[in-house]
This record gives C-alpha cells, structure tokens and sequence, in this order.
C-alpha cells in the first residue's frame, strides 16, 4: 500500500502512528484502570498525518526501519503523566529512526539527498546541551517517527555509520539506547572517580538490571576493561552478553527481588562474585523492586545510575545507611548533541545490540509495543518501515 496519497490542500499525507487520549480513556475504562491489563496495542493506532512543509533548515526523510522504545509505553499507559491529553488529545509518537533523506531545505550543509541518517529524541537542549523535553513525547508539536516519511530540522540528524559492521537492524536499535547508555555511562564513571581515584583502583565491578540500554550500558564497561555483571531474567539475552565476557546473573533466581529475603541472597551473591567488595557501579533503569536490589550490590563509594522508572517512579531508601556506606544516586535523562554524536561513534566497535528474533512489519507495530511492555522479547524489538530499501543499505540487511 503506497504510503502517499494527495490532501485536499494539494500538501502530502503520511501514514503516522497516533495515540490519542480518547483511546487511553477508553482502554482505561475496559480494565478498570489497572495497569496491568492495559492492552497497549488497542490504543497506538495508524492515522494519517499532513507533513510540514520543509523550511530552509529542515530535512525531509523517509523513514526505513524504527525500534520500540519505552516511552511509547508510557504515554499509551499515561502512567507518568497524560502526555497526549497534555499535548491537546493526541500525539504522534516514535523519537528514534533510521532514515533516507528525501529533499533538503536551502540552508541544510551537512545533508543531501540520499544520505542515510539517524535521529535522536532531545527535544529541546537546555543551555549544557541536556534536553529539557523529549522528541515526539513532551517537546510541543514534535511529530514522531513511527511513520512513513517525516519533515525534521538538520540539528535532529546524525549521519549513520553505515560502515561500523553493523546490521540495518542493529543500527536501528541504537539511536535512543546508545546515547541513554553512554550518558549513564559517562556520568557514573565521573562520579565514582571522583571518590575513588584510577590511580588506588583501576578494575571497577560493574552491575546494570536487564533491558537493552543496561545492556549497552555494561557493554562500555567492559570494553574500558572493567569487571561487568548483567543480572537479567532473559538466559537469551544472558548469553548474548556472555560472549562479551560479561557474567550473567539470573533475576528470576531471586523472584525479581518480590520480598527482603529475595534481595538479601542476591546481596550474598553479589559478595561472592565480586569477592567481598560489591558493585562499584550500578545502573537500574527499572526502580520498584530492582532499587533495593541495586543499593544493596552496592560497594562502599559505590554510585547508582538511573534514566528509567520502567517498575515505579517513586524509591525510597536509608539515607543513613547510604551516608554510612557513601553512596551516590544519580538521575540522568537522554544526552547532549554532541554525546549523541559520541555514542554514535561507537556503534559496532563497542556497541552490539541484540535483536528480537521477529522484525516486525509497520503494521505490526503495536503488536511489537505490547510484546515489549509484555516482556515477551529477547532483544530489541525492530520494525521495519520502508518495503523497498535504498542501495545503500541493501548489503546491511541480513
Ligand atoms: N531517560 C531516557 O533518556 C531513557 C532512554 C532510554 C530508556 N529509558 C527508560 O529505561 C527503561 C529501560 O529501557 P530499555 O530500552 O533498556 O528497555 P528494554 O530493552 O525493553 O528492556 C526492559 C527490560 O526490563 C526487564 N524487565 C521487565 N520487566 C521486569 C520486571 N518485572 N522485573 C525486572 N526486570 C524486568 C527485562 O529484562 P529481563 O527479562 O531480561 O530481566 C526487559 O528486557 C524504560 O523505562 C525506558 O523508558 C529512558
């Protein structure tokens, strides 16, 4: 079916997925507004969307293969906040994309047509570059990329490396977990050094909660040479990361951390793997139960790291016992400009994603979005967008 079809206005409509908040109040109302039976591929809904036209700084895409991400979820479960309600009934989401460039506006230096791009979600750099909202989420009238074709500004667009050994796939599942991972990453190291100086402890233990930023996350750290623990409920994904040397530790072995008994063997496991010392960094993008698992690993200096509440947004913990032990809980959201760029530099030399085993059709879309909230997946789920694929990605398709 052909993506284009003429407006009234003589404009160009695309096929873009929405989410509206009427289709959340419906949804709501069916389950009697628990969560858990939320069906989230009844609320993201195909719509058609008017493009805009392309001004002098703006880059017309067509949009080749797109991963599921996280915040979809929560705006089709409005469990953070009612972002489509708050954005006026309806949101196009979608803020991570591979691309080929359709048409350039007069001023666009860095781009031409037929260049293959990636976008990423900072919505709005604040005056360090950290964005204040997010692309396709919370940014007014931001459009997402969970469509066919799409109008964004040049700053929305990094070059993808095309050359980096990775598949399209596996190109695709980075845009937003890459620059998530590398933020973390950065942040957290920063924050440990400057307790415990490189030169008094070089080999740092590092621990992250399954998910495929966590995963990426430990793939830096081992590749900086440090000791890297990824404690999972997936034995896929376990052993997809075992073959980089990271260990793998099975979360169902401790119920998912479900009572204090659950998180006090995994705390004597985490002595045993780290011979005494605990994690000196943690990354837990989940909360809820995950948190205590998290502060318990810790190591004395020890730092936590966050961007996540996929399990609850509210912790608490003994702020005496963190004192005592000094650690350090941090709150990071997605990257700069120029750290998107950085992570983008190491696609496949340090980060390798591991893929769902389907690659799911557009239309598909919402089947994948429910399957992840499900935890049904065992990589990163891909959609692919584009049927016929410009050359120059053909050879990356596997
Ligand atoms: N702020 C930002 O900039 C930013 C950027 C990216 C992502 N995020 C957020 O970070 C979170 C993770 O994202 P992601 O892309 O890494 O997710 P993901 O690849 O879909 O992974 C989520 C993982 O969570 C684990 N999980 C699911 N249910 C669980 C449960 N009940 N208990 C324990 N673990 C469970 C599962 O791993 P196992 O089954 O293997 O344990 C699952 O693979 C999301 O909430 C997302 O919105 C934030």
């Amino acid at each position: 079916m052909s993506a284009w079809s003429a407006n009234q206005n003589g404009g160009r409509m695309s096929r873009a997925y929405a989410i509206t908040a009427k289709a959340i109040a419906a949804e709501r109302a069916r389950v009697d507004d628990d969560l858990d039976r939320v069906d989230i591929a009844s609320i993201i809904a195909l719509d058609e969307l008017e493009l805009a036209d392309v001004k002098p700084h703006d880059v017309k895409i067509r949009v080749l293969v797109v991963s599921a991400e996280h915040n979809i979820a929560h705006a089709a479960l409005a469990d953070t906040v009612n972002i489509a309600d708050l954005r006026g009934g309806k949101i196009y989401p979608g803020n991570s994309a591979v691309g080929e460039v359709t048409e350039v506006g007069p001023d666009v230096t860095r781009f031409k047509v037929g260049d293959i791009v990636l976008t990423h979600c900072n919505g709005a750099p604040d005056a360090h570059g950290y964005p204040l909202r997010i692309w396709a989420y919370d940014q007014p009238d931001s459009v997402g990329w969970y469509a066919e074709e799409a109008v964004v500004g040049d700053w929305q667009l990094v070059h993808a490396p095309l050359e980096c050994g990775l598949n399209l796939w596996e190109i695709g599942a980075l845009p937003l977990r890459a620059p998530t991972a590398y933020h973390l990453w950065r942040r957290a190291e920063g924050m440990l050094r400057v307790k415990l100086p490189q030169e008094g402890l070089s080999t740092l233990n590092v621990l992250a909660f399954g998910g495929g930023v966590s995963e990426l996350f430990l793939m830096l750290a081992r590749h900086r040479g440090h000791n890297a623990f990824f404690c999972s409920g997936s034995p896929e994904r376990r052993t997809a990361l075992e073959s980089f040397g990271i260990v793998g530790i099975d979360q169902k072995q401790f119920n998912r951390f479900a009572d204090r008994t659950d998180v006090k063997a995994f705390g004597k496991e985490v002595k045993h793997l780290t011979a005494g010392t605990g994690m000196h960094i943690v990354c837990d993008m989940l909360r809820g139960p995950v948190f205590a698992a998290g502060i318990v690993a810790a190591s004395r200096m020890g730092v936590n790291v966050s961007a996540g509440w996929q399990l609850a947004m509210m912790v608490t913990y003994n702020s005496a016992g963190a004192s005592a032990k000094q650690i350090t809980l941090d709150h990071t959201h997605y990257e700069t400009l120029v750290g998107i760029e950085a992570a983008t530099s190491l696609y496949g030399s340090v980060f390798k994603p591991t893929i769902h085993n389907e690659i799911y059709s557009f239309e598909d879309l919402p089947r994948a979005m429910a399957e992840m909230q499900a935890n049904q997946q065992i990589g990163i789920p891909i959609i692919r967008v584009a049927d016929d694929m410009p050359e120059a990605v053909q050879p990356l398709i596997p």
